[in-house]
C-alpha cells in the first residue's frame, strides 16, 4: 500500500530545466500515466521518483516517509526502464531472476518467485531460452515480469510498450492495466502516446517543459483540457482550433468563427465572461461535428477537400474560406472531394481558450 507525494521537485540539467516545481500527489493503487512530448520530463521524474536521480530541490513521499535521501534500492520500486534493457547474453530465467540475486534472495525462493511471476505472464514457456531468441512482445513481457517479481511497493515503467508494433500495443495496454489491478501496486506509467494514457490510466499528469499542464482522469483531460496545449495532445484527430470573436447578438453573448454567429451553452457564457478580450480561441473535436446535405441558419457551409477512409471512421478535411476543418464521420457517410456540405457545431461540443500566449487557458 503506497501513497506517492511529490512536492516542489526540480532538476536541471546545466541550463536545461527538466523538472520545473513538480508537486503531484499519486494515490495508493493509482496507475498514474506521465504524458507528453519529447524532453517534457517524464524519464527525469520516473528516475526522481526512483532515486537514480538526486532532485536539486523538492521532497519525494512514500506514504508517511520522506524518501528524498534514499538510496534506489531502499526505495522498494520496480523500474523498467526505456528500452528496457534486458541482459542479452542471459536466459529468460535469469533474467527475472536477476535483482533478486542482488539482493541474496535464496535460491529455491528466487526459483518459486520466478515461476510464479512467469505463469503470471504466460511467459513459463520461455524460461529456459536467451532473450534474444524470444520476440520484442516477450522481451517486453519479460521486463515487466523482472520489475514484478521484487513485489515493490511501486512500479515505475518507462514507456514500457513503446517498441512494440499496433496489434500487440493494444493488448499489452489491458494487459498492464489487468495486471496493475491484480496486484494493486501504485504504478507511475511514462509515454508520450495519449492513447496508452486513455486506455490505462486512473490518472493522467500531463507534461510539457517540466512543468504538469492538467492532471485528471482520462474522462477529465477529454472533456475539459485546461489549455490548447492539453487539447491538441489528448484526442486524435487533434482538436481544430479557430480563431474566434466574442459577439453579442440579440443582448445574448455567442461567438463569431467563420465569418458566423454560434450560440454558446449558458455554463460556456459564464466562462466567457472572463475573458479579457474579445478575440478567443474555439475548439472543437472532429467527431463532434455534424455534417448535412441542407443548409440551416446555424450552419456553415464548407466544401470537402480531403476524404480519408479508415474503415471504422471516415477523415474528411473540410475548407471553409482559408480555414481547414477536421471532421470525423460514420463509414457510411460517403462524401466526394470537391462536395459542398453544411456543418453543425453544436453549442455543448465547443470549448473556448484565451489568446495571447502560446498555450491558451481553457475560458470555457
Ligand atoms: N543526464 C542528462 N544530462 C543532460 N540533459 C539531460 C539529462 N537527462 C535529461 N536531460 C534533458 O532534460 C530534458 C528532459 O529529459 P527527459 O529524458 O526527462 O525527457 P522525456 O520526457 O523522458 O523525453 P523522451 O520522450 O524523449 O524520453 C531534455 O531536454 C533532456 O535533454
Ligand atoms: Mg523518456
Amino acid at each position: 500500500m503506497s501513497r506517492v507525494t511529490l512536492k516542489h521537485l526540480a532538476r536541471s540539467f546545466g541550463p536545461v530545466v527538466a523538472v520545473r516545481d513538480l508537486s503531484l500527489e499519486i494515490p495508493d493503487g493509482t496507475l498514474l500515466c506521465l504524458l507528453g512530448p519529447s524532453g517534457s520530463g517524464k524519464t527525469t521524474t520516473l528516475r526522481l521518483i526512483a532515486g537514480l536521480e538526486r532532485p536539486d530541490s523538492g521532497e519525494i513521499w512514500l506514504d508517511e516517509d520522506e524518501i528524498t535521501g534514499l538510496e534506489p534500492r531502499d526505495r522498494h520500486v520496480g523500474v523498467m526502464f526505456q528500452g528496457y534493457a534486458l541482459y542479452p547474453q542471459m536466459s529468460v530465467e535469469d533474467n527475472i531472476a536477476y535483482p533478486l540475486k542482488v539482493r541474496g534472495t535464496p535460491r529455491a525462493e528466487r526459483g518459486a518467485r520466478v515461476a510464479e511471476v512467469a505463469r503470471l505472464l504466460e511467459i513459463d514457456g520461455l524460461l529456459g531460452r536467451g532473450v534474444q531468441e524470444i520476440s520484442g512482445g516477450q522481451q517486453q513481457r519479460v521486463a515487466l515480469a523482472r520489475a514484478i517479481v521484487q513485489r515493490p511497493r511501486l512500479f515505475l515503467l518507462d514507456e514500457p510498450i513503446s517498441n512494440l508494433d499496433a496489434v500487440l500495443r493494444s493488448t499489452m495496454r489491458a494487459e498492464i492495466r489487468r495486471l496493475q489491478k491484480m496486484l494493486g501496486a501504485t504504478t507511475v506509467v511514462v509515454s508520450h502516446d495519449q492513447l496508452d494514457a486513455l486506455a490505462m490510466a486512473d490518472l493522467i499528469a500531463i507534461m510539457k517543459d517540466g512543468v504538469i499542464q492538467q492532471l485528471g482522469t482520462p474522462d477529465d483531460v477529454y472533456d475539459r483540457p485546461t489549455n490548447t496545449f492539453v487539447a491538441r495532445f489528448i484526442g486524435e484527430p487533434q482538436m481544430n482550433l479557430l480563431p474566434a470573436t466574442i459577439e453579442p447578438r440579440d443582448g445574448l453573448v455567442g461567438a463569431r468563427v467563420l465569418g458566423h454567429w454560434l450560440s454558446v451553452t449558458d455554463q460556456a457564457r459564464g466562462g466567457l465572461a472572463s475573458a479579457t478580450a474579445p478575440e478567443v480561441r474555439l475548439g472543437v473535436r472532429p467527431r463532434a461535428i455534424r455534417i448535412h446535405r441542407d443548409a440551416a441558419p446555424d450552419r456553415i457551409g464548407a466544401t470537402v477537400y480531403l476524404a480519408a477512409p479508415e474503415g471504422s471512421r471516415v477523415i474528411y478535411q473540410f475548407q471553409i474560406d482559408g480555414s481547414r476543418l477536421t471532421v470525423q464521420a460514420e463509414p457510411e457517410f460517403r462524401l466526394r472531394e470537391g462536395e459542398e456540405v453544411h456543418l453543425e457545431l453544436r453549442p455543448e461540443s465547443l470549448h473556448f481558450f484565451a489568446t495571447g500566449s502560446d498555450v491558451g487557458a481553457r475560458l470555457a
